[in-house]
Protein backbone atom coordinates (compact mmCIF):
# COMPACT_ATOMS: atom_id res chain seq x y z
CA UNK A 1 0.00 0.00 0.00
CA UNK A 2 1.48 3.26 -1.12
CA UNK A 3 0.78 6.46 0.15
CA UNK A 4 0.97 9.55 -2.03
CA UNK A 5 0.72 13.17 -1.01
CA UNK A 6 -0.68 15.23 -4.07
CA UNK A 7 -0.09 18.97 -3.58
CA UNK A 8 -0.79 20.29 -7.59
CA UNK A 9 -0.36 23.68 -6.59
CA UNK A 10 -1.55 26.73 -9.33
CA UNK A 11 -1.81 26.93 -13.04
CA UNK A 12 -1.46 23.60 -14.58
CA UNK A 13 -0.22 22.16 -11.76
CA UNK A 14 -4.10 20.62 -10.96
CA UNK A 15 -4.89 19.69 -14.40
CA UNK A 16 -1.63 18.02 -15.10
CA UNK A 17 -2.08 15.80 -11.76
CA UNK A 18 -5.50 14.56 -12.42
CA UNK A 19 -4.15 12.92 -15.83
CA UNK A 20 -1.02 11.33 -13.45
CA UNK A 21 -3.57 10.00 -11.00
CA UNK A 22 -5.76 8.36 -14.03
CA UNK A 23 -1.86 6.71 -14.64
CA UNK A 24 -1.53 5.49 -11.49
CA UNK A 25 -4.93 3.96 -11.12
CA UNK A 26 -4.75 2.47 -14.30
CA UNK A 27 -0.90 0.70 -13.82
CA UNK A 28 -2.40 -0.29 -9.73
CA UNK A 29 -5.10 -2.33 -12.14
CA UNK A 30 -2.76 -3.93 -14.17
CA UNK A 31 0.25 -4.74 -11.67
CA UNK A 32 -2.08 -4.79 -8.47
CA UNK A 33 -1.49 -3.01 -5.84
CA UNK A 34 -2.88 -0.83 -3.46
CA UNK A 35 -2.19 2.96 -2.85
CA UNK A 36 -3.89 6.36 -1.11
CA UNK A 37 -3.46 9.67 -2.56
CA UNK A 38 -4.86 12.66 -0.08
CA UNK A 39 -4.03 16.26 -2.08
CA UNK A 40 -3.47 19.17 -0.26
CA UNK A 41 -3.31 22.71 -1.02
CA UNK A 42 0.56 23.89 -1.64
CA UNK A 43 1.76 27.27 -3.27
CA UNK A 44 -0.55 30.24 -4.53
CA UNK A 45 -3.63 28.07 -3.73
CA UNK A 46 -2.60 27.44 -0.22
CA UNK A 47 -1.94 31.35 0.21
CA UNK A 48 -5.27 32.44 -0.96
CA UNK A 49 -6.66 29.65 1.31
CA UNK A 50 -4.11 30.39 4.56
CA UNK A 51 -1.77 33.23 3.80
CA UNK A 52 1.12 30.88 3.32
CA UNK A 53 2.18 28.90 0.22
CA UNK A 54 3.14 26.08 2.45
CA UNK A 55 1.18 25.14 5.19
CA UNK A 56 2.68 23.13 8.49
CA UNK A 57 -0.48 21.28 8.01
CA UNK A 58 0.42 20.33 4.06
CA UNK A 59 4.79 19.89 5.69
CA UNK A 60 3.42 17.22 7.71
CA UNK A 61 1.32 15.78 5.51
CA UNK A 62 4.05 15.45 3.19
CA UNK A 63 6.65 13.67 5.91
CA UNK A 64 3.89 10.79 6.35
CA UNK A 65 3.46 10.14 2.74
CA UNK A 66 5.97 7.65 1.01
CA UNK A 67 6.32 9.76 -1.92
CA UNK A 68 5.28 13.43 -2.81
CA UNK A 69 2.81 14.40 -6.03
CA UNK A 70 3.76 18.48 -7.15
CA UNK A 71 1.99 19.79 -9.99
CA UNK A 72 3.41 23.36 -10.24
CA UNK A 73 3.62 26.25 -8.53
CA UNK A 74 2.89 30.50 -8.81
CA UNK A 75 1.38 32.90 -10.85
CA UNK A 76 1.18 36.25 -11.37
CA UNK A 77 -1.28 36.51 -8.60
CA UNK A 78 1.24 36.07 -6.23
CA UNK A 79 4.10 37.72 -7.60
CA UNK A 80 4.50 41.19 -6.26
CA UNK A 81 4.68 39.40 -2.69
CA UNK A 82 7.43 40.23 -0.49
CA UNK A 83 10.50 37.29 -0.91
CA UNK A 84 10.03 35.00 1.83
CA UNK A 85 6.54 34.74 1.06
CA UNK A 86 6.99 33.75 -3.11
CA UNK A 87 6.09 30.71 -4.23
CA UNK A 88 9.85 30.11 -4.81
CA UNK A 89 10.52 30.45 -0.93
CA UNK A 90 8.30 27.68 -0.42
CA UNK A 91 9.72 25.70 -2.92
CA UNK A 92 13.06 25.70 -0.97
CA UNK A 93 11.52 25.62 2.11
CA UNK A 94 9.93 22.30 1.52
CA UNK A 95 13.19 20.80 -0.33
CA UNK A 96 15.64 21.70 2.71
CA UNK A 97 12.29 20.47 5.65
CA UNK A 98 12.79 16.82 3.57
CA UNK A 99 15.80 16.72 2.98
CA UNK A 100 15.22 16.35 -0.21
CA UNK A 101 19.06 16.89 -1.78
CA UNK A 102 19.48 15.36 -5.04
CA UNK A 103 17.11 16.76 -7.72
CA UNK A 104 16.91 14.59 -10.81
CA UNK A 105 16.17 15.43 -13.99
CA UNK A 106 16.76 13.42 -17.61
CA UNK A 107 17.18 14.81 -20.49
CA UNK A 108 15.72 12.50 -22.97
CA UNK A 109 14.91 13.18 -26.53
CA UNK A 110 12.19 11.03 -27.37
CA UNK A 111 12.26 9.73 -30.96
CA UNK A 112 8.95 10.53 -31.84
CA UNK A 113 9.59 14.01 -31.12
CA UNK A 114 13.41 14.62 -32.54
CA UNK A 115 12.20 17.56 -34.69
CA UNK A 116 11.04 19.61 -31.92
CA UNK A 117 14.15 20.52 -31.21
CA UNK A 118 16.00 23.51 -31.97
CA UNK A 119 19.02 21.38 -32.46
CA UNK A 120 20.13 19.58 -35.42
CA UNK A 121 18.64 16.22 -35.58
CA UNK A 122 21.70 14.60 -35.95
CA UNK A 123 23.39 16.48 -32.82
CA UNK A 124 20.63 15.76 -30.45
CA UNK A 125 19.05 12.16 -31.72
CA UNK A 126 19.58 9.43 -28.71
CA UNK A 127 20.37 11.61 -26.02
CA UNK A 128 19.81 10.13 -22.98
CA UNK A 129 21.16 11.73 -19.78
CA UNK A 130 20.47 12.55 -16.31
CA UNK A 131 21.72 15.30 -14.23
CA UNK A 132 21.80 14.91 -10.79
CA UNK A 133 21.69 18.52 -9.16
CA UNK A 134 22.57 18.71 -5.57
CA UNK A 135 19.88 20.34 -4.23
CA UNK A 136 19.31 21.55 -0.76
CA UNK A 137 22.93 23.33 0.06
CA UNK A 138 25.21 25.58 -2.31
CA UNK A 139 24.69 29.35 -2.77
CA UNK A 140 21.08 28.13 -2.89
CA UNK A 141 21.05 27.86 1.26
CA UNK A 142 24.27 29.63 2.41
CA UNK A 143 25.24 31.83 5.08
CA UNK A 144 25.72 34.72 5.11
CA UNK A 145 23.81 36.33 2.81
CA UNK A 146 21.10 39.71 2.08
CA UNK A 147 21.77 42.80 0.33
CA UNK A 148 21.96 46.62 1.63
CA UNK A 149 22.00 49.92 -0.80
CA UNK A 150 25.63 49.49 -1.42
CA UNK A 151 26.44 45.66 -1.60
CA UNK A 152 24.72 42.26 -2.23
CA UNK A 153 26.20 39.02 -1.06
CA UNK A 154 25.80 35.25 -1.26
CA UNK A 155 27.79 32.33 0.06
CA UNK A 156 28.58 29.74 -1.94
CA UNK A 157 29.43 26.76 0.65
CA UNK A 158 29.58 22.81 0.80
CA UNK A 159 29.75 20.58 3.43
CA UNK A 160 31.61 17.60 3.07
CA UNK A 161 29.04 15.39 3.96
CA UNK A 162 26.85 17.07 0.82
CA UNK A 163 28.85 16.45 -1.60
CA UNK A 164 29.62 12.69 -0.67
CA UNK A 165 26.07 11.90 -0.46
CA UNK A 166 25.03 13.77 -3.82
CA UNK A 167 28.71 11.86 -5.80
CA UNK A 168 27.57 8.51 -4.19
CA UNK A 169 23.74 8.47 -5.43
CA UNK A 170 25.28 9.81 -9.08
CA UNK A 171 27.55 6.63 -9.10
CA UNK A 172 25.05 4.21 -8.23
CA UNK A 173 22.72 5.78 -10.60
CA UNK A 174 25.80 5.05 -13.16
CA UNK A 175 26.67 1.59 -12.10
CA UNK A 176 22.70 0.73 -12.42
CA UNK A 177 22.84 2.16 -16.14
CA UNK A 178 25.42 -0.18 -16.74
CA UNK A 179 28.66 1.76 -15.57
CA UNK A 180 27.50 5.13 -17.64
CA UNK A 181 30.07 7.62 -17.40
CA UNK A 182 30.20 10.40 -14.93
CA UNK A 183 30.62 14.05 -15.93
CA UNK A 184 31.32 16.21 -12.61
CA UNK A 185 30.75 19.43 -13.42
CA UNK A 186 32.13 22.68 -11.30
CA UNK A 187 34.28 25.73 -11.42
CA UNK A 188 37.18 24.76 -10.01
CA UNK A 189 39.73 27.01 -11.76
CA UNK A 190 38.39 29.99 -9.73
CA UNK A 191 36.67 29.37 -7.28
CA UNK A 192 37.96 27.21 -3.16
CA UNK A 193 34.41 25.77 -2.91
CA UNK A 194 34.61 23.70 -6.25
CA UNK A 195 37.97 22.71 -5.92
CA UNK A 196 36.64 21.29 -2.86
CA UNK A 197 33.81 19.79 -4.73
CA UNK A 198 35.71 17.82 -6.82
CA UNK A 199 38.32 16.63 -4.24
CA UNK A 200 35.60 15.19 -2.53
CA UNK A 201 33.68 13.96 -5.92
CA UNK A 202 37.41 12.11 -6.47
CA UNK A 203 37.59 10.61 -2.79
CA UNK A 204 34.14 8.99 -3.37
CA UNK A 205 34.92 7.71 -6.81
CA UNK A 206 37.30 5.76 -5.29
CA UNK A 207 34.69 3.20 -4.05
CA UNK A 208 33.33 3.36 -8.57
CA UNK A 209 36.76 1.77 -9.88
CA UNK A 210 35.02 0.84 -12.87
CA UNK A 211 33.02 3.83 -13.39
CA UNK A 212 34.78 6.44 -15.88
CA UNK A 213 34.76 9.81 -14.30
CA UNK A 214 35.41 13.00 -16.04
CA UNK A 215 35.86 16.78 -14.79
CA UNK A 216 34.38 19.64 -16.61
CA UNK A 217 34.48 23.52 -15.59
CA UNK A 218 30.32 24.57 -16.04
CA UNK A 219 31.43 27.23 -18.74
CA UNK A 220 32.59 24.56 -21.09
CA UNK A 221 29.64 22.59 -19.55
CA UNK A 222 27.13 24.55 -21.28
CA UNK A 223 28.65 24.81 -24.18
CA UNK A 224 29.02 20.83 -24.76
CA UNK A 225 26.01 20.26 -23.56
CA UNK A 226 24.60 21.95 -26.83
CA UNK A 227 27.50 20.73 -29.02
CA UNK A 228 27.73 17.16 -28.31
CA UNK A 229 24.77 15.93 -25.96
CA UNK A 230 25.11 12.40 -26.52
CA UNK A 231 28.59 12.80 -24.54
CA UNK A 232 26.94 12.63 -21.33
CA UNK A 233 25.34 9.79 -19.28
CA UNK A 234 25.52 11.39 -15.80
CA UNK A 235 25.90 15.11 -14.58
CA UNK A 236 26.57 15.27 -11.45
CA UNK A 237 26.56 19.11 -9.92
CA UNK A 238 25.99 21.62 -7.07
CA UNK A 239 22.83 23.74 -6.54
CA UNK A 240 22.93 27.06 -9.10
CA UNK A 241 25.23 25.18 -11.33
CA UNK A 242 22.53 22.24 -11.97
CA UNK A 243 19.64 24.76 -11.81
CA UNK A 244 21.38 26.37 -15.02
CA UNK A 245 22.52 23.08 -16.81
CA UNK A 246 19.30 21.41 -16.28
CA UNK A 247 17.09 24.16 -18.24
CA UNK A 248 19.84 23.75 -21.13
CA UNK A 249 19.39 20.01 -21.16
CA UNK A 250 15.60 19.88 -20.70
CA UNK A 251 15.63 22.76 -23.40
CA UNK A 252 17.78 20.98 -26.11
CA UNK A 253 15.28 17.36 -26.18
CA UNK A 254 12.41 20.33 -27.30
CA UNK A 255 9.85 19.28 -25.21
CA UNK A 256 9.95 20.55 -21.69
CA UNK A 257 6.33 19.39 -21.53
CA UNK A 258 7.83 15.95 -21.36
CA UNK A 259 10.80 15.83 -18.82
CA UNK A 260 10.01 14.72 -14.89
CA UNK A 261 11.80 14.91 -11.95
CA UNK A 262 12.71 13.51 -8.99
CA UNK A 263 13.35 15.34 -5.50
CA UNK A 264 15.29 12.78 -3.31
CA UNK A 265 16.12 12.46 -0.08
CA UNK A 266 17.28 9.95 2.87
CA UNK A 267 13.06 9.45 3.88
CA UNK A 268 11.62 11.94 1.58
CA UNK A 269 10.94 12.13 -2.28
CA UNK A 270 8.68 14.34 -4.09
CA UNK A 271 8.06 14.07 -7.61
CA UNK A 272 6.94 17.14 -10.21
CA UNK A 273 7.33 17.93 -13.48
CA UNK A 274 10.56 20.32 -14.55
CA UNK A 275 7.68 22.82 -16.54
CA UNK A 276 5.75 25.41 -14.91
CA UNK A 277 2.49 26.36 -14.13
CA UNK A 278 1.68 27.57 -17.31
CA UNK A 279 -0.69 30.32 -16.09
CA UNK A 280 -1.46 31.14 -19.70
CA UNK A 281 -2.91 28.11 -20.66
CA UNK A 282 -4.24 27.32 -16.75
CA UNK A 283 -7.69 25.86 -16.68
CA UNK A 284 -8.39 25.18 -20.52
CA UNK A 285 -7.22 21.35 -20.74
CA UNK A 286 -4.62 21.65 -23.24
CA UNK A 287 -1.35 21.50 -21.30
CA UNK A 288 0.88 18.37 -21.59
CA UNK A 289 0.29 15.77 -18.84
CA UNK A 290 3.45 13.66 -19.74
CA UNK A 291 6.14 15.27 -17.93
CA UNK A 292 3.80 14.57 -14.87
CA UNK A 293 2.56 11.32 -15.63
CA UNK A 294 6.42 10.11 -16.18
CA UNK A 295 6.99 11.87 -13.02
CA UNK A 296 5.08 9.39 -11.35
CA UNK A 297 7.19 6.47 -13.08
CA UNK A 298 9.93 8.01 -11.51
CA UNK A 299 8.61 7.48 -8.24
CA UNK A 300 7.78 4.07 -8.82
CA UNK A 301 11.51 3.46 -10.25
CA UNK A 302 13.27 5.77 -7.27
CA UNK A 303 10.38 5.25 -3.97
CA UNK A 304 8.42 2.14 -4.01
CA UNK A 305 11.71 0.08 -6.14
CA UNK A 306 8.79 -1.18 -8.79
CA UNK A 307 11.04 -0.18 -12.25
CA UNK A 308 8.73 -2.65 -14.59
CA UNK A 309 5.83 -0.33 -13.29
CA UNK A 310 7.92 2.55 -14.41
CA UNK A 311 8.60 0.75 -17.69
CA UNK A 312 4.92 -0.04 -18.43
CA UNK A 313 4.81 3.95 -18.05
CA UNK A 314 7.60 5.02 -20.04
CA UNK A 315 6.68 2.51 -22.77
CA UNK A 316 2.95 3.44 -22.58
CA UNK A 317 4.23 7.47 -23.34
CA UNK A 318 5.87 6.09 -26.43
CA UNK A 319 3.15 4.56 -27.94
CA UNK A 320 0.81 7.19 -27.78
CA UNK A 321 3.12 9.04 -29.28
CA UNK A 322 4.13 6.84 -32.19
CA UNK A 323 0.37 7.11 -32.91
CA UNK A 324 0.67 10.46 -33.83
CA UNK A 325 -0.96 12.27 -30.60
CA UNK A 326 0.37 15.47 -29.72
CA UNK A 327 -0.67 18.38 -27.59
CA UNK A 328 -0.73 21.98 -28.07
CA UNK A 329 3.20 22.10 -27.09
CA UNK A 330 4.70 19.01 -29.11
CA UNK A 331 2.41 19.41 -32.44
CA UNK A 332 3.86 20.50 -35.32
CA UNK A 333 2.28 23.72 -36.93
CA UNK A 334 -0.55 22.94 -38.81
CA UNK A 335 -0.87 18.97 -36.86
CA UNK A 336 -4.28 18.98 -34.65
CA UNK A 337 -3.81 19.43 -30.99
CA UNK A 338 -5.34 17.01 -28.40
CA UNK A 339 -6.17 17.92 -24.48
CA UNK A 340 -4.89 17.08 -21.46
CA UNK A 341 -7.70 14.73 -21.36
CA UNK A 342 -6.91 13.20 -24.85
CA UNK A 343 -3.71 13.10 -24.02
CA UNK A 344 -4.34 11.10 -20.46
CA UNK A 345 -6.92 8.91 -22.20
CA UNK A 346 -4.71 7.66 -25.37
CA UNK A 347 -1.60 6.96 -22.91
CA UNK A 348 -4.08 5.31 -20.58
CA UNK A 349 -5.48 3.07 -23.32
CA UNK A 350 -1.91 2.10 -24.31
CA UNK A 351 -1.12 0.59 -20.37
C1 LIG B 1 13.88 24.96 -10.32
C2 LIG B 1 13.43 26.39 -10.15
C3 LIG B 1 13.66 26.78 -8.71
C4 LIG B 1 15.14 26.69 -8.43
C5 LIG B 1 13.13 28.16 -8.31
C6 LIG B 1 11.69 28.35 -8.72
C7 LIG B 1 13.31 28.39 -6.83
O1 LIG B 1 14.09 27.24 -11.04
O2 LIG B 1 13.27 24.08 -9.67
O3 LIG B 1 14.81 24.72 -11.06
O4 LIG B 1 15.89 27.63 -8.73
O5 LIG B 1 15.57 25.69 -7.91
MN1 LIG C 1 15.43 26.19 -12.40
Amino acid sequence: MYRIASIPGDGIGPEVVAGALEVLSAVSKKFGFEYTVEEHPFGGASYDLHGSMLTDETLEACRNADAVLLGAVGGPKWESLPHDKKPEAALLRIRKELGLFANLRPAKVYDALVSASTLKEEVVKGTDFMVFRELTGGIYFGQPRGYDENRGWNTMVYERYEVERIARLAFEAARKRGNAKVTSIDKANVLEVSQFWRNVVHEVHKDFPEIELVDMYVDNAAMQIVRNPKQFEVIVTGNLFGDILSDISGMITGSLGMLPSASIGSKHALYEPIHGSAPDIAGQNKANPIATIASVAMMFEHSFGKPEVARAIYDAIEQALATGVRTADIARPGELAISTTAMTAAIVACI
